[in-house]
């Protein structure tokens, strides 16, 4: 997308304004995330000494998504001193900062994943952090490590079912395609993470009411990370066989936050009548990842009962004169 320097700036603005409401600050960066290039990466740069713990994992998830290597230095630098290191960075990279909550640094290490360059260095930080005693950045790293190192051995030359969401994901979808297989891959606590995740992603390839229902079923296991990403990918497919499972795990306080974060998010995608009830009430959370991503997920779930507009749809606010 062929987007002016300043209007960049100002999309950048937008983002990084902690007055701004949080829908607007997510729509501007889903915006950058579209248009994309280093312009766009340094304004998503920008915003990793905010306060939101939900915003800055957006950001490094937009990161990853973008597959541009130019956002690799946030993500993993090689500062030699403190003094050289970019304002929001209290450490080396985003994985490595202490300061940052560990969503955002499990997203910086699922980013770099996505990004998936082969690089000794790269790799040996990852591996480093697949023992860290944070498990969702432990399994992450993981499952990092097990993406670049499968692209670079099988990549292309596997035939797997095509990813109807165009997302990139942590891991590619198997080779199975029987439904109860893939769900006791899924479930099976005993398998490799990389596996277990390469049938939810076939599971979610499938699209069909016995898939959906599967992962469904399959939020009931152990491991805040792979129930996030269940309910990350349930959202993705907007079935409404999902809600009673999705609005289960949202409800129950002693739930890991980011899995409560991901189902009200699913839950905006969704976006029943129920949904948005739902969404509502826990709109006052005491958790900020829940309370937050409520408020987003009811513009998801706005935008997505008004298909008449864009939802990364900042620039064209801009063009309107009210940004
Ligand atoms: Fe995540
Ligand atoms: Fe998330």
């Amino acid at each position: 997308m062929q987007v002016k320097e300043e209007d960049i700036t100002i999309i950048g603005r937008v983002l990084c304004d902690p007055k701004r409401d949080l829908p607007s600050r997510f729509r501007a960066l889903f915006t950058l995330r579209n248009i994309g290039g280093s312009k766009a990466i340094s304004q998503i740069n920008n915003c990793f000494n905010d306060s939101s713990a939900l915003l800055k994992h957006e950001c490094a998830f937009c990161l990853g998504q973008m597959q541009d290597q130019d956002a690799i230095p946030v993500l993993i630098s090689t500062h030699a001193t403190k003094s050289e290191l970019p304002n929001y960075l209290s450490s080396n990279s985003l994985l490595e900062d202490e300061n940052q909550e560990p969503i955002v640094r499990h997203e910086a290490g699922e980013a770099l994943g996505a990004i998936g360059v082969h690089s000794e260095e790269l790799l040996s930080l990852l591996q480093k952090y697949c023992n860290h005693p944070i498990r969702e950045i432990a399994d992450t790293c993981h499952l990092a490590v097990n993406r670049i190192q499968w692209l670079k051995t099988h990549g292309a030359k596997e035939n797997l079912s095509n990813n109807p969401f165009n997302s990139i994901d942590p891991a590619p979808p198997c080779k199975e395609d029987n439904v109860s297989k893939l769900y006791s891959i899924l479930t099976n606590a005993d398998e490799d993470l990389f596996n277990r995740y390469r049938a939810m992603f076939s599971l979610r390839n499938m699209a069909t009411d016995k898939s959906v229902k599967a992962l469904a079923a399959a939020l009931d296991v152990e491991g805040a990370l792979i129930k996030h990403e269940i309910a990350y990918v349930l959202g993705q497919m907007q079935h409404q066989a999902a809600v009673e499972s999705l609005t289960k795990h949202l409800q129950d306080s002693t739930e890991h936050a980011m899995v409560r974060h991901e189902c009200a998010e699913a839950l905006g995608s969704i976006a029943t009548e129920a949904c948005f009830e739902l969404l509502r009430k826990y709109i006052s959370d005491s958790e900020p990842l829940v309370r937050e991503s409520c408020i987003v997920a009811l513009d998801m779930c706005e935008y997505e009962q008004n298909h008449d507009f864009q939802y990364a749809n900042t620039l064209t606010n801009l063009k309107e004169s009210t940004v």
